[in-house]
């Protein structure tokens, strides 16, 4: 379970760029919450993201995972418990290393980097196997030279590979060719539905958020204006989600990036 209280965000405080990205937000997020989250380009989406995970610290407010306030605890400290993928498949992985090595390293998440047993080659055999990309025959290629699909089809796995608390997904497939991106977001909805994570995703494709998870999320101006659980979102067409949108932020959409996917 984790309880965000009252966050607010504010970037360049005190200057003519002075931005409230984040404002007043609580969430709960209870254990296995598929949760996807929508919301206009700039409604602070990824800044609750990277407060969550530590990436930002925020000025006011709390986050506390499984009973411990974790509010000033580092990214790097949080990230035992915290995966996070981003939109850009580049960012999640190191380039000049093999398959193995980064898997590896996420297998025992940090530290440094010793010899890899034949037993834990196998497991990562056996779960590359299973995306069905032929990235187990990869194992010492190194990932700089994957594609983009299969790179962030290997940061999945590098997320999930110890039960995380938390996944934290930021569009991380709208960098992908339209085939790609299926295919990984295929296999989130696999890793999220066997391991029974705990996961927010946040898209920008109304129809996907409609269709995945227990819950859906909508955010405008750094706060939450719209929290439905899936029976009310299983009713739900995509023009009915814009006409919510509009009745509680008073805003159209139709100009909005949002619509486009
Ligand atoms: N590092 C930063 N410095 C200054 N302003 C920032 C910073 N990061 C985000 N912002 C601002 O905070 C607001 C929220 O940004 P955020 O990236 O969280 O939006 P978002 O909902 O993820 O949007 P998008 O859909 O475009 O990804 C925006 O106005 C953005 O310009
Ligand atoms: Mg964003």
């Amino acid at each position: 379970m984790i309880q965000v209280r009252h966050l607010t965000k504010i970037f360049n405080e005190g200057s003519i760029d002075e931005k409230k990205a984040l404002d007043d937000l609580s969430l709960d997020i209870r254990d296995g919450d598929f949760i996807c989250m929508i919301g206009a380009n700039g409604s602070g989406k990824s800044t609750l993201l990277k407060c969550l995970s530590g990436a930002l610290i925020c000025e006011e407010g709390s986050i506390v995972m499984d009973g411990k306030d974790i509010t000033l605890d580092s990214q790097h400290k949080r990230a035992h418990e915290i995966g996070h993928l981003f939109q850009d498949p580049m960012a999640g992985s190191a380039p000049h290393m093999s398959v193995e090595e980064n898997l590896a390293l996420a297998a025992k998440n940090g530290g440094w980097l010793s010899f890899i047993k034949e037993k834990d080659r196998k497991q990562f055999k056996e779960k590359l196997s299973a995306l069905d990309m032929g990235l187990e025959d990869k194992l010492s290629v190194p990932v700089g030279s994957l594609s983009g699909g299969m790179r962030q089809a290997l940061t999945l796995v590098m997320n999930t590979i110890r039960k995380p608390k938390l996944l934290l997904l930021d569009e991380h497939t709208a960098a992908l060719d339209p085939q790609s991106a299926a295919k990984v977001l295929e296999l989130t909805e696999k890793a999220v539905s066997d391991k029974k994570l705990t996961c927010l995703m946040v898209t920008h494709n109304m129809q996907t958020a409609l269709d995945l998870g227990n819950r859906l999320i909508m955010m405008h101006e750094g706060k939450i204006v719209l929290d439905l659980n899936k029976e009310e979102k299983e009713k739900l067409t995509v023009e009915d989600l814009i006409a919510m949108f509009r009745s509680s932020t008073k805003k159209d959409l139709q100009n909005d990036r949002m619509l486009l996917l």
